[in-house]
């Protein structure tokens, strides 16, 4: 049995990618496969935490012992999530949350014409932004995606979005990111520290970013 650290915790993990709708057959979404954030979940559970898993749409089976809401857009993934921040006293946001969606949802299919079909999108709420407004003193722990100046864009957000922990992942490194089994990151928080995280399974990831918060936690409520 894993040692029951998160005993008390009510953790509030999103996963997998949102899907925005163009017509009802096609939409926009992007390559999360939700590997990052079960783990995250599956791993809180083993220590005894309550968890409350957010996902959009994977291929994964609902991890056990664990109430999983599924969700298609963004704006579903907001909803679901804000229900939720009162219960909860950790947040970790591994969703690959869509930023866009289109700014006009066909009833119809709409049909293949001669010349282009131009997309027009709109921007979709920033979920992260919106649960550091409102953070009091849970632990919020974001992700950062990024294919160049990695800790420069990371710093960014956990300044930005109010956050405690930032897991910046440089998703073109081979092993890192969507898909793989593996990934690679760095933790910065928010007096400046970065901790790097070579390439490692996404379980072992889990375990330490739930280390992390749980010690930022305990800070927490020393005040
Ligand atoms: O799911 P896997 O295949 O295992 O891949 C894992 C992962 C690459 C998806 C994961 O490690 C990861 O990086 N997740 C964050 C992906 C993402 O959306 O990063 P971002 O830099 O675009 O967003 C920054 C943060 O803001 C994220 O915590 C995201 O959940 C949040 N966000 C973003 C947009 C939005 N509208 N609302 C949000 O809350």
């Amino acid at each position: 049995l894993a040692r029951q650290d998160l005993a008390g915790e009510r953790i509030l993990v999103t996963a997998g990618p949102t899907l925005e709708e163009i017509d009802p057959v096609r939409f926009v979404s992007n390559h999360s496969s939700g590997k990052m954030g079960y783990a995250i979940a599956r791993a809180a559970r083993r220590r005894g935490a309550e968890v409350v898993l957010v996902a959009g749409p994977t291929c994964l089976d609902d991890p056990w012992g664990i109430e999983t809401v599924h969700v298609c857009s963004a704006a579903e993934m907001r909803d679901a999530v804000m229900a939720r921040v009162a219960a909860s006293t950790v947040i970790v946001k591994a969703a690959a949350v869509a930023d866009y969606r289109p700014k006009s949802r066909s009833a119809g299919k709409i049909k293949k014409s001669a010349d282009a079909l131009v997309l027009e999108l709109e921007k979709n709420p920033d979920i992260l932004s919106e649960l550091g407004g409102v953070k009091g003193d849970r632990v919020l722990v974001g992700f950062a995606a990024e294919t160049c100046e990695l800790v420069e864009n990371a710093r960014k957000k956990l300044a930005g979005k109010n956050l405690d922990m930032v897991v910046a992942n440089d998703i073109g490194q081979p092993g890192a990111g969507f898909h793989v089994d593996t990934n690679i990151a760095k933790l910065l928080y928010r007096d400046g520290r970065v901790e790097e995280l070579s390439l490692m399974g996404k379980d072992e990831m889990a375990a330490i970013i739930l280390d992390r918060a749980a010690e930022l936690r305990k800070l927490g409520m020393r005040g």
